[in-house]
């Protein structure tokens, strides 16, 4: 089985958690796009979702979903969004899509976050993915030294603007042993928007696609 199949698995299995009448989450990269696709095949009547990326939002759009604000949607119940890896205990790196921020936004106004994923995404320490960091375009240089100083080694996305406006830094070279306090010490760097460590708010339960089916860890 390829990745892909596992995505689809991941993402299939996630819908036995929507409810309907309800506003849900919904992430962004192209496992999500998958959950997306499900949901709208699935036809189940929901009163909207909120998106955490511009590109999630044309596509529950062209499906017909209503994408709703999160300041007047209050508190959700449910938040799906994939992962680029994840560790035994469901800290997450994301960022991979450049979404991060608004996925953090979401993940912390929800009470579920389920992460879906192939298996290939599960490891044992963060930190081979390089780690993506939103920041202000005037601090790119002061914070890239900072990352040098933590032991990372920063590189500019090329050619890429944040949702926000503002720049990615992928920083390669960490180990991430610590995922709580390192998301800490680097959210503390002035220019930082946001880091894709999700340690302080973790995931609740990981579908983890794979060719055996759907593997849940929690
Ligand atoms: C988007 O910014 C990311 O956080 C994605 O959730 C992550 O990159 C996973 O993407 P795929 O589902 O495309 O692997």
């Amino acid at each position: 089985m390829n990745q892909t199949d596992g995505k689809r698995l991941a993402a299939e299995a996630a819908l036995k958690y929507v409810e309907e009448d309800t506003i849900i989450g919904v992430g962004t990269g192209s496992t999500v796009d998958k959950f997306i696709d499900a949901l709208a095949e699935m036809r189940m009547k929901l009163r909207g979702a909120v998106s955490s990326s511009e590109a999630s939002t044309q596509r529950l759009r062209k499906h017909g979903i209503d994408v709703v604000d999160l300041n007047s949607a209050g508190r959700l119940d449910l938040y799906v969004d994939g992962a680029d890896e994840s560790n035994r205990f469901l800290q997450l790196i994301k960022g991979g899509g450049g979404a991060l921020t608004r996925e953090k936004i979401v993940a912390s106004a929800s009470e579920r976050f389920i992460c879906i994923a192939d298996e290939s995404k599960l490891v044992d320490v963060l930190g081979e993915f390089p780690l993506p960091i939103e920041v202000i375009p005037m601090a790119r240089s002061t914070v890239a030294r900072e990352l040098v100083r933590i032991g990372g080694r920063p590189e500019l996305r090329q050619n890429f603007t944040t949702d926000n406006g503002n720049i990615i830094l992928d920083v390669h070279g960490l180990s991430i042993t610590e995922p709580l306090k390192l998301e800490q010490e680097i959210n503390n760097i002035p220019g930082v928007v946001t880091n894709g460590i999700f340690a302080l708010r973790p995931a609740d339960l990981l579908l983890l696609g794979s060719s055996s089916g759907v593997r849940k860890v929690e």
